[in-house]
């Protein structure tokens, strides 16, 4: 977003007319979108509000077809799922040469962990915990797809989800506000790099606004509804991290919430959206959702659907050419306001200027670049890089990793020569052609498997395939199990009832260990699975997601110790489906989990702790933690509190470690959770090497919303917690005054 300096006669003018004091990001009228805006007609200002997917990829149904007719009659500003130099310049030149005010169009995409280069899903590369690695992930994939002409990415997501049955818990940054701002504020900055217009960037799209990942049952599409309370302070604070970091635009959700469907949910895109936050970009709905509030059942048909979407705070029509359709009819009805048309044209034209697009609507199409650019080495670099930082050591029993290169080993299982799934879901324009797989990447690392075999499918109970595989593992000293989901089986309309591996391959592996020869499972899914058999009984288990072009050779770096693993999760992993949701920092209960009495909240057939806790990982070495001290025991509203920690790297290798810092309001005037993250830090430990690591805190860390819902700090005595994960800490007491 770009602030700009107000001059004290338009600041008393604003003041006056509004009054109230301006936002910083109010900005006064741009001359040019005034003139332009004085020559449209109504219809083609609604075409400006108009956005429609061309036929080269689907994201959802298609209604609507004959976009390129819709350019030439100016009834369609924007258009998504184009993208190359040739296709974009062909469908510009349509615009600005046929159409009567040749008024540019604006390209988006789903361009969501990179364009070709592919990115570990957003998932996997939230558990490096690497801002600076996943800012500089989305400034590649926004050079890459700027390079193919777009201008517009519907990214990032920033929706928590704490439910890992929903399928698009792969795309988030797991399950914690915090670090989901911290990350949401790298991407848009990663994205937008030096702004609207520069030619290696993009414009970013926040969404899904707001609470799409709270899905009741995990059922993606479904009803969203929790107290304002849990929602301001859990789900709401990422996009608004985003908003603040300039994001400029904004996606809505599919869901409803409390019962209003989010594409015609004024509270949300006027009163909490512009009127809190200030955010003065545009808002798009998601495919078509302006339709579906007819199913919802808030409107009676499309043309009510549209004045709701409108008269709500929306922009721009995704696909449902709701707009195109019935807007002016409403207009003229006059259940629709001209000045509220008026509005969002001139947000739409607004960016557009801004990109320069009216100077030079041609500027993202230029073939050199493009060629140079995309899968350029240094992409892929980058790519490998953090790929292997998003990768969390789970179980490592015996120090069976790193594999040394004397050992026989046999790779079994049926992901582990997979190239398509290792892009995962919402892989762009990427291909499985550009990637290197599991085996590719452990013959570049110099390892040759005494045998390698199949085993069995990701689905399906045939196991046929069991006998070779355990031949191969007869053969080898280690056997490496290659095993997971499929790509499509998360991403969006792939919510799952089970979380365990699917098909057989759980008694694949069971088959593995039966011959008593240490077993490395290789885990390739996009989101948290059911998994205490493998905990329990695999000699050691390596969490790889989806990772991307160079998924083969950063497992190959990791397995082989050419790079010591530093992930940790950022989503529980549950023990079951039973347990979900789950998620750490959970509200204090009034009867907390006493393993000795019954009468706790707890269930009697499981533990209440998930398999593996957010923030968990493990590394080829230890490390030890000393106890946190403060600067003072007492701090008062206004002043910091300092804590410290030595960590201390305890093994005998080099390696990473993320040191988390959280607390724990013990008494408030509303319940408090039991814990939340509140800091960290990725420290860098030669072996035996100690080091100090400070967090700064101060109230405005510790606020929340109080029992009238003012956000503010409450005085009192607070548990501070430093550790490796969410349940191993250390803890000192603060008292805030
Ligand atoms: C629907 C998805 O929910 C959204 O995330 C995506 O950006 C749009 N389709 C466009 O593909």
């Amino acid at each position: 977003m770009r602030f700009i300096k107000l001059s004290l006669p338009i600041l008393l003018l604003l003041f006056l007319t509004a009054g109230a004091l301006p936002r910083v990001t109010d900005r006064p009228p741009d001359p040019r979108v005034e003139k332009l805006l004085a020559r449209m007609t109504l219809d083609e200002k609604i075409g400006q509000m108009s956005l429609f997917t061309t036929d080269w990829g689907s994201t959802g149904p298609t209604i609507r077809e004959g976009y390129k007719n819709d350019i030439r009659k100016g009834a369609c500003g924007a258009l998504f799922n184009s993208h190359t130099v040739a296709f974009t310049r062909e469908l510009q030149r349509i615009a600005v040469e046929e159409a009567r005010l040749k008024i540019p169009l604006l390209f988006g995409y789903d361009v969501i962990h990179g364009y070709k280069t592919i990115f570990p899903i957003p998932l996997g590369e939230s558990c490096s915990w690497d801002l600076a690695a996943m800012e500089q992930s989305a400034h590649i994939a926004a050079t890459e797809a700027a390079a193919a002409g777009l201008h517009w990415t519907y990214a990032p997501m920033v929706d928590i989800a704490r439910d890992p049955r929903w399928g698009r818990v792969m795309e988030g940054a797991g399950e914690d506000t915090y670090l989901g701002c911290r990350i949401a504020e790298a991407r848009v900055r990663g994205i937008q790099g030096k702004g609207p217009g520069n030619t290696d960037a993009m414009i970013a799209c926040v969404k899904h606004y707001a609470g799409y990942g709270a899905p009741i049952g995990g059922r993606d599409y479904n009803t969203v509804d929790m107290s304002e309370r849990f929602f301001r302070e859990y789900y709401l604070p990422p996009y608004q991290a985003a908003v603040k970091a300039g994001a400029m635009t904004v996606m809505t959700a599919f869901n409803d919430y409390d019962g209003v469907p989010a594409s015609g949910n004024k509270h949300l895109l006027t009163d909490i959206l512009r009127k809190e936050w200030g955010f003065n970009g545009f808002v798009v709905t998601d495919y078509t959702s302006i339709n579906e509030m007819v199913n919802h059942g808030v409107v009676a048909n499309d043309k009510e659907a549209g004045e709701l979407a409108v008269n709500a705070g929306v922009d721009m029509d995704m696909q449902g050419a709701v707009y195109q359709r019935f807007l002016a009819q409403s207009v003229k009805e006059g259940k629709v306001k001209m000045a509220t048309i008026d509005a969002s044209v001139r947000r739409i034209l607004q960016l557009k200027f801004d990109m320069g697009l009216f100077d030079n609507p041609y500027k993202f199409c230029d073939e050199t670049r493009e060629k140079e650019v995309i899968l350029s080495k240094a992409h892929r670099d980058a790519a490998r890089d953090v790929a292997r930082k998003s990768i969390v050591l789970l179980k490592n029993d015996r120090n069976v990793l790193p594999l040394s290169k004397d050992r026989k080993i046999a790779v079994v299982g049926p992901l582990a020569d997979t190239k398509n799934d290792l892009i995962g879901a919402w892989s762009g324009a990427g291909s499985g052609d550009d990637c290197v797989n599991l085996l590719e990447g452990l013959s570049n690392a110099g390892i040759r498997p005494v045998a390698v075999a199949k085993g069995c499918a990701v689905e399906g109970d045939d196991k046929a395939g069991f006998s070779d595989a355990i031949q191969a593992a007869n053969q080898a000293d280690v056997v490496l199990v290659v095993v997971g989901e499929s790509a499509w089986m998360s991403g969006e309309a792939s919510s799952r009832a089970e979380l365990n591996l699917p098909g057989v391959q759980e008694d694949l592996v069971r088959a593995l260990v039966a011959t008593g020869k240490p077993v490395v499972v290789v885990l390739m899914n996009g989101r948290p699975l059911t998994i205490p058999w493998l905990a329990a009984n695999a000699t050691a288990i390596v969490e790889t997601w989806w990772l991307g072009t160079e998924a083969g050779n950063a497992i190959a770096d990791v397995l082989t110790g050419v790079y010591n693993p530093s992930g940790k999760l950022t989503m529980s992993f549950p023990r079951s489906v039973g347990q979900v949701p789950i998620f750490y920092n959970e509200r204090s209960t009034g009867r907390p989990f006493d393993p000795n009495s019954k009468w706790t909240s707890k269930y009697i057939d499981m533990p209440n702790a998930p398999l593996y806790p957010f923030g968990y990982g493990l590394s080829y070495t230890t490390f030890s933690y000393g106890d946190p001290s403060l600067n003072k025991s007492t701090f008062k509203k206004g002043e910091s509190l300092q804590i410290t920690v030595n960590v201390t790297n305890t093994g005998n290798r080099d390696g990473e470690e993320i040191v988390q810092l959280y607390v724990r309001d013990l008494v408030g005037s509303v319940t408090r959770p039991v814990k939340e993250l509140k800091g960290f830090r990725k420290v860098f430990l030669a072996k035996g090497a100690t080091t100090a690591v400070s967090f700064t805190l101060t109230d405005k860390d510790l606020s929340f919303y109080n029992k009238n819902m003012r956000f503010g700090s409450e005085p009192g005595e607070y548990d501070i917690m430093v550790g490796g994960n969410s349940q191993d800490l250390k803890k000192i007491k603060a008292i805030m005054r």
